[in-house]
């Protein structure tokens, strides 16, 4: 693979992911406002907030690269987000609680998948400034998933304690 071609493959990603943090930062209102475990509510709508900056920060990156922030739709992340529509107009309570725990820690995973591989590709070309600001972004994913992550090993332990 050429470098030219690992940049055009970058700049895809990148839109790919700008789409997807528009799309995320929906869903975490909608995952805060559902969710009845405070721990994990919590969660969601701090990282919510968190969300706003990392477009911030994606806009940023695009700057710096020379390019417009054009979202491009990702088929794996609006079936996430359609999946949980249904399944959140069939369920309820404590079961809806523990897939939106679910739900949540996959969307930090491909989160941290693609803010990783973007990081590796930018430093390697040679975007040192673009490269910076998705690792940042990345530690955040990273830090993200580990609070939904103990929320929901709460969760699951009160779960048992309870039956
Ligand atoms: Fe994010």
């Amino acid at each position: 693979m050429t470098t030219d071609s690992i940049e055009a493959l970058m700049r895809q990603g990148l839109q790919e992911l700008y789409y997807a943090e528009g799309q995320f930062a929906d869903a975490l209102d909608t995952l805060a406002d559902q969710t009845t475990d405070d721990a994990a509510s919590q969660a969601f709508s701090d990282h919510r907030e968190e969300t706003e900056e990392q477009l911030r920060r994606l806009e940023q990156v695009f700057e710096a690269m020379g390019e417009d922030p054009q979202p491009m739709e990702d088929a794996a992340v609006k079936a996430m987000i359609d999946e949980h529509e249904q399944f959140a107009g069939e369920n309820e309570g404590d079961v809806l609680d523990r897939y939106n725990m679910e739900l949540g820690q996959k969307v930090e995973h491909y989160e941290i998948a693609a803010y990783g591989s973007l990081a590796s590709q930018a430093e390697k070309i040679g975007h040192d400034e673009a490269a910076d600001h998705l690792t940042e972004t990345l530690r955040e994913e990273e830090a993200a998933l580990e609070t939904i992550t103990e929320a929901s090993e709460q969760f699951d332990e009160q779960m048992i304690a309870g039956d």
